[in-house]
């Protein structure tokens, strides 16, 4: 077994791999993640992909992990922790996030990781009216946009931003008559609409921006919160959007993550944060 990088050519195989999983096939998704983040593998003896898993840099002060995938026929001998240590090395020192299945914990823990916060993924078809208060971001936003994140966020995500913009359905902004304040979008998944990242001044403007994204999607739409936002939970569920699947924030490396969470709301996707 040999661990090496992946690209985008790999992705059919790790399709492969996550329905082997019984994940549904996050084509998109998988694209846009290899696209801008590293992929390790596991590749067996016949060059059959077995293991998955992506790092994300943001700077080099933190980095989010995710797909962490093992083919179920090599399941509890070890890959998935030799995976991770060797994407982990490869992080260097940073702050590493990821968002972890009940299933993914155990192994994350073993390696130091520690719970920053529960989060539940919220499903549904969003029952609300739009609040009419945020407008649909141009071009011309991106750099605002980017500004506002990298202060939420605690680093420079430009690039990505700029290849979100072209992946979403929509990116929306939120202004105080001066400057950005917030901003929200929304990307199709396999089967639902994802609502993500949500950065808002404060917990009003975030639901405007839920409410402007959400009310225009036929359909179910999914946004991740994190526990400690109880009233943007309850919110959600009284308007068509549930708490479904449980799973945890968690950090290694020692630092907090940087930035002012105080503004974060819902991440771009569970893999980015
Ligand atoms: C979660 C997942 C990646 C773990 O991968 P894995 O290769 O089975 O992980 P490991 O083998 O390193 O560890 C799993 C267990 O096997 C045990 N194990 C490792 N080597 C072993 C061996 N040689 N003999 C017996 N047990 C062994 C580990 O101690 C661990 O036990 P524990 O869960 O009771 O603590 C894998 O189960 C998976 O792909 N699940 C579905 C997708 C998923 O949920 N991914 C996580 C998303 S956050």
């Amino acid at each position: 077994m040999i661990i090496r990088e992946l690209s985008v050519d790999d992705l059919d195989a790790c399709l492969r791999l996550a329905a082997d999983r019984e994940w549904s096939r996050e084509e998109r998704k998988w694209l846009f993640l290899l696209q801008g983040g590293e992929g390790y593998g596991v590749v067996d003896p016949e060059g059959e992909l077995v293991a998955t898993a992506i790092l994300t840099r943001y700077g080099g002060r933190t980095a989010a992990i995710s797909m962490v995938l093992v083919a179920s026929r090599h399941g509890r001998q070890g890959l998935g922790g030799r995976l991770m240590s060797h994407v982990l090395d490869r992080a260097r020192g940073a702050t590493v996030f990821l968002n972890a299945t009940e299933t993914g914990r155990p192994l994350y823990e073993r390696l130091g990781f520690q719970v920053a916060s529960p989060a539940a993924m919220h499903l549904g078809t969003f029952t609300a009216k739009a609040s009419g208060a945020s407008r649909v971001a141009s071009p011309q936003d991106l750099k605002a946009i980017a500004d506002l994140d990298a202060e939420v966020i605690g680093a420079d995500r430009s690039d990505l931003l700029r290849r979100f913009s072209d992946f979403a359905e929509q990116v929306r902004v939120i202004e105080d008559g001066r400057t950005i304040t917030g901003y929200a979008g929304m990307w199709r998944n396999v089967s639902n609409t994802v609502i993500g990242p949500v950065i808002a001044a404060d917990e009003t403007d975030a639901r405007r921006l839920i409410a402007d994204l959400a009310s225009q999607v036929d359909g179910p739409v999914r946004v991740e919160v994190q526990s400690e936002r109880r009233e943007l939970a309850e919110w959600l569920t009284g308007h068509g959007v549930a708490p479904g699947m449980r799973t945890s924030d968690m950090v290694v490396g020692g630092e907090p993550l940087p930035g002012d969470r105080s503004r974060f709301f819902a991440p771009v996707m569970s893999a980015l944060g």
